[in-house]
Order: structure tokens, then C-alpha cells, then sequence
């Protein structure tokens, strides 16, 4: 990219200047301003840019209602709202409003600038992958679920693990960055992680796949961050670089993923083909999902979701239920079946190793084997 052309839009003239300043960088170019209103929502949608900056040194409102405007005419541009830090509802809203990315604006006018060019180039090389990935038969899968505990370790585990049986060649990657569970699941005490492979500062495959650690079903397993604090090293860039290698290389890529809907869990649900978003039957957890689904809308991804179902028989709570309120039918429903996971989760063995015979585990193979047939 020669130049980011940035529209820049906010309601007074004053902060219109605050903005102007902050963007000294000269790969970025303002190539029009306007206020967040009837108006400006005419000049945005004919403006040739990149980038649509949305400011406020207020708490923004009426400009989140801008981009959503904006988001629904023009998916040619990277939208960023540059704000005081936001709490975690209006992050949640300014992500359904279709914002790829909020920008302190007590930053510095240095990291706001690079803030800008990662999201814009990020999303530039997005579009431009997009036909490449597209030739490629591997699949890459992640398990999803904003709540903890409804089995997204444990799916992506043993679909992992069904798969490497079948001799496909399976990659395992943990993005659950702060508390992976991949490395206990399938007793991997230690070894190199994928906060190493970071800091090597080189993002080929060959280095990509030197950090990946063999487990004896087959499955190449990139490791989580051995400590929390080392979660924060990894970024969108990498989960692109770390997706995009090695679905040139495997039949299958799986990712475990965590809760929260960061910039990273972004990178790995957009490069996705699969969208796997687990549930089970408390109205918790769809409570949670169905918001997720909404924000997965915002991202244009609701295409690649599949529901899965997981700890079935738990409540009174039935299937029929959850395809009513999440108006999906699952692709994949696995029975509760208590002994079987915790016999697999303290041995560190999957579930389909240590209790081939469980119900839960025949679901998952015969769903592994129904993906190879797709192929
Ligand atoms: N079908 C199931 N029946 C019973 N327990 C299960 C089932 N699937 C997962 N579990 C158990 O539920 C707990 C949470 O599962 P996990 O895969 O770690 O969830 P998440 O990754 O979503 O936090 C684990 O103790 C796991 O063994
Ligand atoms: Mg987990």
C-alpha cells in the first residue's frame, strides 16, 4: 500500500484538528473530513479511501451509529473509532457496529499511527488473500464459544485427534493465549509455545513449523503461551501468518480458542472456514451465544458458523429447543458423558483414545469422517 487515504469524521471542528495532528506519520493521508451526520454519511459513501477514522474525545454515541451506517454500505474500507478507553459494553457495541479496531486517543501519535496502518494493511491483505485461500482444500476450523467450560478444548482436541487417525495430516494450534488447556488435554507438560515462535521475529513456515510440537497420534500442536503475561506478545499479524502457512500445508488446522473476542480470536475467525461455536443447554451459555452470533454478524463471518451442541442431556433443555432460539440446527451433538471426559482430561489423553465406546466420542468420529467426505 503506497498511502492510507483516511476520511476522517467528527463532530467538531476542535477534535477534527486534535486528529489531524496526531497523524504524523506520512504514509497516512487525510483525504477528506466531514461530521458524523446526514451529510457526512453522503461524502463517505462516495469518497475513494481506505481508511473511515471516527473521532471523539467524548464518550462516543451518536458516531457509533455512523459507522454502523457506514459498515452496511461500504466493505471496501477499514472502519476505527479513535476514543477515551471504552468499557467492555460499548467495545462489544462498537464491534457489532462493524469497527475493526478502537484506538485509545490519549495514545501516543506514534502508536495511533501504527495502530492505523496494521488495522488498514491487515485488512487490505485480507481482501487480496482472500482468492488464494480460497484454492486451497484444507480447512481451517476454530472452536468458538464467548462462555468457558462448554467444550471448546475438548472438541477441538478430539476432532483434532479423529482426524490424525484417519491419517490427515492435522495441525492443533491453542490460542486460548493466557490459560491453554491444549498442552494438558493431550499431556504435553512443555516444550516451545507459540509466545516463542513470536519472538523469533520471522514468520516463515519453515519457522512456524519448527515450533510445532508432535503428539504420537499425529496431530502438530502449536502450544499456548506458558504464562499469561506472555499472552499480550502475540498478535492479529501472527495468528494471519501462523493460519494462513499452514493451511498450505495441512489438511486440517484447528483452533482452540478462548472467550474473549480480542484482536487475535478476529484474525483466526475471519482466515476461518469453520466457525464451530459450541454451546450446551443453559440458558447461559445461549444467552451468551446468541450474543456472539450477533457480533459474528457484525464481521460479516455468520456464514462460516455451525452450532454444536456439546454435554446434551444436562438439563431439561433439549436440542429442539436450542435450534428454536439460536435458529440454526447443529451439525453436531455430543451427549454428557462425564466419565469419559474426565477419564481423558486427568490420564491427558483424548476421549476418543481412552473411551473409543462412549457415545460422546462416536458423535465426534462420525462427525470427523462426514468433514473428509466434504472434501
Ligand atoms: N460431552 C461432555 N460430557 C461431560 N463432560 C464434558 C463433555 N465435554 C467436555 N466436558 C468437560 O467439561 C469441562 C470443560 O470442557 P473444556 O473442553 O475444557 O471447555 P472449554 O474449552 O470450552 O472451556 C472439562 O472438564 C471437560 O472434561
Ligand atoms: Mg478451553
Amino acid at each position: 500500500m503506497d498511502s492510507i487515504r483516511i476520511m476522517l469524521a467528527a463532530f467538531s471542528a476542535d477534535d477534527r484538528k486534535f486528529i489531524s495532528g496526531l497523524l504524523t506519520d506520512e504514509a497516512l493521508r487525510v483525504v477528506s473530513s466531514f461530521r458524523p451526520d446526514n451529510d457526512g454519511l453522503k461524502k463517505a459513501s462516495a469518497q475513494p479511501a481506505d481508511v473511515l477514522l471516527i473521532g471523539t474525545r467524548a464518550k462516543p454515541e451518536q458516531e457509533l451509529d455512523f459507522a454502523e451506517r457506514m459498515f452496511t454500505t461500504r466493505s471496501d474500507i477499514t472502519i476505527i473509532l479513535l476514543a477515551p478507553m471504552l468499557e467492555s459494553k460499548l467495545l462489544e457495541r462498537a464491534m457489532e457496529c462493524g469497527i475493526s479496531r478502537v484506538i485509545d486517543i490519549n495514545s501516543s501519535e506514534q502508536d495511533v499511527c501504527t495502530h492505523i496502518m496494521t488495522a488498514a494493511n491487515r485488512d487490505q491483505n485480507r481482501r487480496f488473500s482472500k482468492q488464494k485461500i480460497a484454492s486451497y482444500d484444507s480447512k481451517v476450523v476454530v472452536c468458538y464459544s464467548p462462555k468457558g467450560g462448554v467444550g471448546k478444548t475438548t472438541l477441538a482436541v478430539n476432532l483434532a485427534y479423529a482426524l490424525a487417525t484417519m491419517n490427515k495430516k492435522v495441525a492443533l494450534i491453542d490460542l486460548s493465549l493466557q490459560f491453554g488447556e491444549v498442552g494438558v488435554f493431550l499431556d504435553i507438560p512443555k516444550g516451545d509455545t507459540i509466545a516463542d515462535m513470536v519472538e523469533e521475529h520471522s514468520l516463515e513456515l519453515s519457522t512456524i513449523k519448527s515450533y510445532l510440537i508432535r503428539h504420537q497420534s499425529g496431530i502438530q500442536v502449536m502450544l499456548s503461551s506458558s504464562a499469561p503475561e506472555y499472552a499480550e506478545l502475540i498478535r492479529p499479524e501472527h495468528v494471519d501468518a501462523i493460519l494462513s502457512s499452514l493451511r498450505t500445508e495441512f489438511d486440517y488446522v484447528f483452533v482452540d480458542m478462548a472467550v474473549t473476542m480480542g484482536d487475535c480470536a478476529i484474525a483466526a475467525i475471519e482466515t476461518a472456514d469453520t466457525i464451530l461455536l459450541v454451546v450446551n443447554e443453559d440458558i447461559a451459555s445461549l444467552h451468551d451465544a446468541k450474543r456472539s452470533v450477533k457480533v459474528l454478524e457484525a464481521l460479516n463471518q455468520q456464514d462460516k458458523v455451525k452450532l454444536v451442541v456439546n454435554k446434551d442431556g444436562i438439563s431439561t433443555i433439549t436440542t429442539k429447543n436450542v435450534a428454536n432460539l439460536l435458529e440454526a440446527t447443529p451439525v453436531l451433538v455430543i451427549p454428557y458423558d462425564l466419565k469419559a471426559a474426565m477419564l481423558a482430561v486427568n490420564r491427558g489423553i483424548p476421549m476418543l483414545s481412552c473411551a473409543p465406546k462412549s457415545k460422546a466420542s462416536k458423535e465426534i468420529r462420525d462427525y470427523a469422517r462426514s468433514l473428509t467426505r466434504r472434501v
